[in-house]
């Protein structure tokens, strides 16, 4: 049987604010976040038959608790999807949405399912890192990996070891940039559209609602400077230059070109290409810089050709390593222009989604943009890069 690989375009994606651990969401379930992303998918798409959905694939790094028992079927289940629509749940740790995205996009591509729903959450506070994790003493004791490379600030902290042009003062200039960016943002109307408002109670049982992302606020280089360095003393991470701990989910559609158009849904992203890769564990944020090479050159594209990076911001230092290796500025207004993870936070298996939705939003806004590229670094020393091309470009006209 001859087949042809398909076209695989993004819909619509959206997340609910995100939250601090042990803040907004304290009292809400993990799953009760993501089933009311994929809700809101489908309120928004009325076009979309429930029943056409072919598969959905939730990621969650923790997967235990209200973030385990295959988290994609029950939270397909419990959104109000009929019992024929299957389900399943991802792990790469902060790449868990992303790789939803690819593996779905990748069945989609050969004609195993023509519309699928990916996503991702993490519910840091009660799931904290590292959860019930029982590494195999071999690692340590055949000296697999550095012992570092367990804790992630501390792999951030070996990484500006590794790259001492990334000083600590370029590190908070770049978390501020993120900071005063993403207020930018909010004030402009340009997060709102797909943050999808979550009903919360506090501890006294009183209900509220969570329309904005909680953990961004008004900072300073010199309030930044000031800030400790809790994975080492005298090092350069600090809770201003990291994402903090996130309670967060996302979700987006993703079908056939052909299939969305017969729905009528609009494809508002065009996936190119995508690429994983390892590096040593104890340095994980140089992940992206080889992932996104590898998906480049399978796309036949030169960084120069992308107009818009969208970057998950674990640690300053992993983003500007990643800059200076591709020779792009720390602040190039093509990256991160809503800013980042420093500033709204890093529900980890939840972010890849955010940052999908994200350069959506903006390809709808520059059509002379062609190409953009969204990435991020994944603990035990991996990369993860999708680039997709924008269906609003002028060019194509
Ligand atoms: C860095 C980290 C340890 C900080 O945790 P924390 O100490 O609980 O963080 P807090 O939010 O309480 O911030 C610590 C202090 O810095 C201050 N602070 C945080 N961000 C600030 C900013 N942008 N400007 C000024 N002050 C700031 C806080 O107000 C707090 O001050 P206080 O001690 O006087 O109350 C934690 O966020 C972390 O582990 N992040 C990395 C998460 C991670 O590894 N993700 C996976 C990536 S692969």
């Amino acid at each position: 049987m001859a087949r042809a690989v398909r076209e695989v375009v993004f819909v619509d994606g959206v997340r609910t604010p995100f939250g601090k651990a042990n803040g907004v969401y304290a009292s809400t379930r993990a799953d009760d976040l993501v089933i009311r992303c994929i809700r809101e998918l489908l309120r928004r798409n009325p076009t979309l038959p429930p029943e056409r959905v072919d598969d959905v694939a939730v990621a969650a790094t923790t997967q235990t608790g209200d973030q385990g028992l295959t988290i994609g079927r029950t939270a397909a289940l419990l959104a109000g999807l009929p019992a024929t629509v299957p389900g399943y749940a991802v792990d790469r740790m902060c790449a868990g949405a992303m790789t939803a995205v690819t593996t779905l996009g990748a069945g989609i591509a050969v004609g195993a399912t023509d519309l699928a729903i990916a996503g991702g959450v993490e519910h840091m506070g009660r799931h904290p890192m590292g959860e019930g994790v029982d590494p195999n003493p071999r690692i340590l004791a055949e000296q697999l990996v550095d012992p570092s490379a367990l804790v992630m600030g501390a792999t951030a902290e070996n990484l500006h070891d590794r790259w001492p042009a990334v000083t600590r003062e370029r590190a908070d200039a770049f978390a501020l940039a993120s900071q005063e960016k993403t207020a930018k943002a909010y004030a402009d109307g340009k997060l709102q559209p797909d943050l999808v408002s979550v009903a919360v109670r506090d501890e006294a049982g009183a209900w509220g609602l969570a329309t904005v992302d909680e953990a961004p606020r008004e900072t300073s280089l010199a309030a930044l400077a000031g800030l400790r360095t809790p994975f080492r003393p005298h090092g350069k991470v600090t809770a201003g230059n990291a994402a903090g701990l996130t309670d967060g989910a996302t979700a987006a559609v993703l079908a056939a070109a052909d299939t969305a158009a017969e729905l009528g849904l609009a494809a508002a992203m065009r996936l190119v290409s995508y690429a994983f890769a390892g590096v040593a564990p104890e340095v994980m944020g140089l992940g992206p810089i080889p992932s996104t090479e590898r998906a480049l050159r399978l796309a036949g594209l030169s960084i120069e050709e992308i107009g818009r990076f969208e970057l998950n911001e674990a640690f300053a230092v992993q983003v500007l390593a990643f800059l200076d290796h591709f020779g792009i500025t720390d602040d190039d207004p093509r990256v991160n222009p809503w800013g980042g993870a420093i500033a709204v936070g890093h529900p980890l298996a939840a972010s890849g989604v955010r940052l999908m939705t994200q350069l959506a939003r903006q390809f709808a806004e520059a059509p002379q943009v062609r190409y953009g590229l969204t990435a991020m670094c994944v603990g035990i020393g991996m990369g993860g890069t999708v680039i997709w091309e924008n269906p609003h470009w002028e060019g194509a006209r």
